[in-house]
């Protein structure tokens, strides 16, 4: 049976616009998905939009319209968003879908009958834009310690599900389990976390205060929490309690692809609540770092957005994949500069790949009469070219299965640069113009193949430039694309085709 990734990114709240970070996270989700498949693997990629709580319904208000129409008209532009990224997700899922309903419904009658969910009164701060309390402690002056803005002081009776009691256990499989989080930083930062007395979790709202969420099963007078609503999605879209077989196969693999400041109650809430339900913990989660902007946090609600479309459409949509998913690495903060998209466009993309694509189709234009050559006797520089790119992908999936995206890409790209110095070393035109027919030949087909490697290589990051690639160098990439990362993939006799620049040249 083929091995399954089954990957999912966070589903964001539909109170106003996807941004840069959201395109960042979803994209990073997507060229997973195509590295899995890549592989040969079954893949399965979630992504959604997290609808309830107060969030949503203080957005609807400020808009004059319910909270339905709010996200309604939302999910279109997240939806909008992916496809003009070349998303290609399997299941996108709404929380306020009825097959969702259905098992948070389930799972709180489930936890409630089970006594793992109590009613008591609570006391504390709550910060509303992050939907979270916080204790006295936690607080200076009122602001929230996380995002700096006011809280109010709430006093209510809520529901609390019982997640102390497993805290033992958690720090355990933290520490028994180095893949569980990942990078190294975020999984201190939840033992950590886990080193001081974990509480219970309230997990209602009072319906009079916060309307627009799931009324627990057993009070109508209260709706869930919107983080104990929206965790569950992820076993929502798997078949959970719907499907058994498909859960089955897809739960056991799953990587949570998320940001860093949503590493707790993924990485603490979301385990217990599956351990109270009898599930295991996710196998993965993934949690990166963030794009900065000036130095701060970039987000819809602290301003400083970048549109992500403006920019695919400013850049291309392969170049801004490309910036987004080799220009931070998981664990480190990187600063979202256009200048530095911009320069490496111009070296990356247009000068290394795009030129010798172009100087590629051109040589073969003129000498080999516009038909990919046959590669003759492999000289030593051409053993060692095949080598090295005999050896790329998998060094390639390393990097890959380390979750070290921005480094896969980068290998594949810097090869592209050693084909580069290679040709140069070559030197076919000073071969041809001394009628060394059989040597230009070689020369310009063992470039040409180490290219096409390269680029199947770079497809989930750039699946539109590298597909007009293969159509300019006469390749018919296989259906899977995994059977096209051996040596040897172009077809000698295939015609090529020149055009337009990969990456043409910017305004300045
Ligand atoms: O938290 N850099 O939704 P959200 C990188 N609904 N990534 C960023 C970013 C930045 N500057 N800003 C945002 C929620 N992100 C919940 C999730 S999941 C069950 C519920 C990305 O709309 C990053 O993935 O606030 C972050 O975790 C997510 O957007 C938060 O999106
Ligand atoms: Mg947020």
């Amino acid at each position: 049976m083929n091995e399954t990734s089954y990957i999912t990114t966070p589903i964001y709240y539909v109170n106003d616009e996807p941004h840069h970070g959201h395109a960042y996270t979803t994209v990073l989700g997507d060229v997973l998905a195509r590295y899995a498949r890549l592989r040969g693997r079954d893949a399965f990629f979630l992504v959604g939009t997290d609808e309830h709580g107060q969030k949503v319904q203080d957005a609807a208000r400020a808009n004059g319209v319910d909270p339905r129409t709010q996200a309604d008209r939302l999910v279109v532009r997240f939806r909008e968003a992916w496809r003009g990224l070349r998303v290609e997700y399997d299941d996108f899922i709404r929380t306020t879908e009825e097959r969702h309903r259905r098992v948070v419904v389930e799972v709180l009658q489930r936890l409630w009958d089970a006594g793992e969910i109590y009613l008591a009164d609570y006391e504390g701060w709550y910060c509303v834009p992050d939907e979270r309390f916080w204790t006295d402690k936690d607080v200076t002056d009122r602001r929230c310690p996380d995002c700096g803005r006011a809280v109010e002081w709430l006093s209510e009776q809520n529901y609390f599900f019982r997640m102390g009691k497993h805290r033992e256990w958690l720090i355990e499989h933290v520490e028994t389990h180095p893949g569980f989080i990942v990078p190294e930083n975020r999984r201190n930062e939840v033992l950590g976390y886990l080193r001081r007395p974990l509480g219970d979790l309230c997990i209602s709202r009072p319906a009079a205060r916060v309307g627009w969420g799931i009324p627990l099963p057993f009070d109508p007078g209260y709706v869930t929490y919107v983080w104990f609503d929206a965790l569950l999605n992820y076993v929502t879209a798997a078949g959970y309690l719907s499907d058994a077989e498909r859960f089955s196969e897809l739960w056991p693999s799953v990587t949570h692809v998320i940001g860093k400041d949503i590493l707790i109650t993924h990485a603490v809430y979301w385990p217990t609540m599956l351990r109270a339900i009898g599930l295991p913990p996710p196998k993965t989660i993934l949690a990166h770092a963030w794009w900065l902007i000036g130095g701060s946090k970039m987000s819809k609600s602290r301003g400083g957005v970048v549109k992500p479309l403006e920019l695919a459409e400013r850049y291309g949509v392969d170049a801004l994949r490309f910036y987004l998913v080799s220009g931070i690495g998981p664990g480190r903060d990187a600063d979202f500069d256009e200048d530095v998209l911009r320069a490496r466009y111009r070296s990356e993309l247009a000068n290394d790949l795009g030129n010798l694509l172009h100087r590629l189709v051109d040589m073969i234009g003129r000498y080999c009469d516009g038909k990919v050559p046959a590669p003759g006797e492999l000289s030593e520089a051409d053993a060692a070219l095949r080598r090295s790119f005999e050896g790329l992908p998998t060094a390639v999936f390393g990097r890959v299965d380390a979750l070290e995206v921005n480094r896969a890409a980068l290998l594949a790209v810097e090869a592209v640069g050693s084909v580069n110095r290679y040709v140069e070393h070559a030197a076919p035109w000073a071969a041809a113009k001394e009628g060394r027919v059989g040597d230009v030949e070689s020369v310009l087909y063992n470039a040409a193949e180490a290219l096409r490697l390269a680029s199947v290589l770079l497809w989930p990051v750039m699946p539109e430039r590298t597909a007009e690639l293969w159509r300019r160098l006469g390749w018919d990439a296989p259906a899977p694309l995994s059977d096209g990362l051996s040596w040897g993939g172009l077809a000698p006799g295939a015609p090529v085709a020149s055009g337009e620049p990969l990456f043409p040249r910017l305004e300045a």
